[in-house]
């Protein structure tokens, strides 16, 4: 049976096995790699996306459960030249080292925005907890996520 899905907004039907992680389809069969596998096991949210508006695991999400699903990754925000303003004020503000860990955060901070446009650092800190940095760069990530919320850059 195939699985019929939408990705960033295009609709799509695979024959993967439904019990390939939405991850590993995302990254091998849609060779969208900006969605990255740390732990594999719901730890560390580096494989976050949004899905039907809620920031999920890709990696605990088998194939199979997102029939109908609408699924967005960090290639539905920009690109390298042409880069959101969120993904803009991450790189001037330097709010990354390695940055294994960034497109999650942003798919995290997305969600978050979505549902509440002007969160405070609380509600910023709890959206963001399953989302581990293992270069450790929470503070200038947190500074520029402040900026950004401030100068309501996901609006634009
Ligand atoms: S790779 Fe999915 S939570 Fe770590
Ligand atoms: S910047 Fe390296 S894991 Fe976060």
């Amino acid at each position: 049976m195939p699985t019929h899905l939408e990705v960033n907004g295009q609709a799509r039907e695979t024959e993967n096995d439904p019990a390939i992680p939405l991850a590993v389809y995302l990254r091998e069969e849609l060779e969208l790699r900006g969605t990255k596998i740390g732990c594999g096991n719901g730890e560390c949210g580096a494989c976050t996306v949004v899905m039907d508006g809620r920031a999920v695991c890709s990696c605990l999400v088998p194939l199979g459960r997102t029939e109908g699903r609408r699924i967005e990754t960090i290639e539905s925000l920009g690109d390298l030249n042409n880069l959101h303003p969120i993904q803009r004020k991450l790189v001037e503000r330097g709010a990354f080292q390695c940055g294994f860990c960034t497109p999650g955060i942003v798919m995290s901070l997305i969600a978050l925005l979505r549902r509440n446009p002007r969160p405070d650092d609380a509600k910023i800190r709890t959206a963001l907890q399953g989302n581990l940095c293992r270069c450790s760069g929470y503070v200038k990530l947190l500074e520029a996520i402040g900026e950004i919320v401030r100068e309501g850059l996901h609006e634009r």
